[in-house]
């Protein structure tokens, strides 16, 4: 039997069109892909992780000359937020943004690795993580949670 699976998402034209506490975080990501330290890809990725608190932690990818051990910037960001404020593992959005080699804004959506990691948040908080992706042009995709990014996600 065939199945379908439908995934529901917005885009918007501009980040002014996003509410304000959500464009506010997508100005934290484009922040942080100054802090990229990507001196092998020349991609520098910013995340910023809004917290139920209002707090926010941003991330940004950290490469190494050993490649696999760097780390993309939506992981540093949520490591570093569940590492520093245990107390509030809540997490309520992610902005998601990139810096190509012409210092460009640029797409970027989480890779498979990261979208598992995320979901377990997600899981353990029980109720959604919102994604936030820029795109070319200024504008911006919004994934309600990170289960609509990972069907048939590993569990055990
Ligand atoms: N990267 C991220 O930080 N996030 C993504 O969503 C995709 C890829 C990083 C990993 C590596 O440092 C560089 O971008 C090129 O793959």
């Amino acid at each position: 039997m065939d199945k379908t699976i439908v995934i529901d998402y917005q885009e918007y034209g501009s980040l002014e069109e996003l509410p304000c506490e959500d464009c506010a975080l997508m100005q934290r990501a484009i922040e942080s892909t100054g802090a990229a330290y990507a001196p092998y890809s020349g991609f520098h990725v910013g995340a910023a992780l809004r917290l139920k608190d209002g707090t926010i932690v941003v991330g940004s990818n950290q490469e190494n000359v050993a490649y696999p051990s760097g780390l993309c910037a939506e992981r540093t960001a949520v490591f570093a937020a569940s590492a520093q404020y245990p107390q509030c593992r809540d997490y309520e959005a992610l902005a998601i943004v990139a810096r190509n080699t012409e210092g460009v804004l640029c797409e970027a959506s989480p890779c498979g690795a990261c979208r598992q990691v995320l979901l377990e948040y997600e899981f353990r908080q029980g109720h959604p993580l919102k994604v936030i992706c820029y795109l070319e042009g200024g504008r911006v995709r919004v994934f309600p949670s990170v289960a609509t990014l990972l069907p048939f996600s590993f569990e055990f």
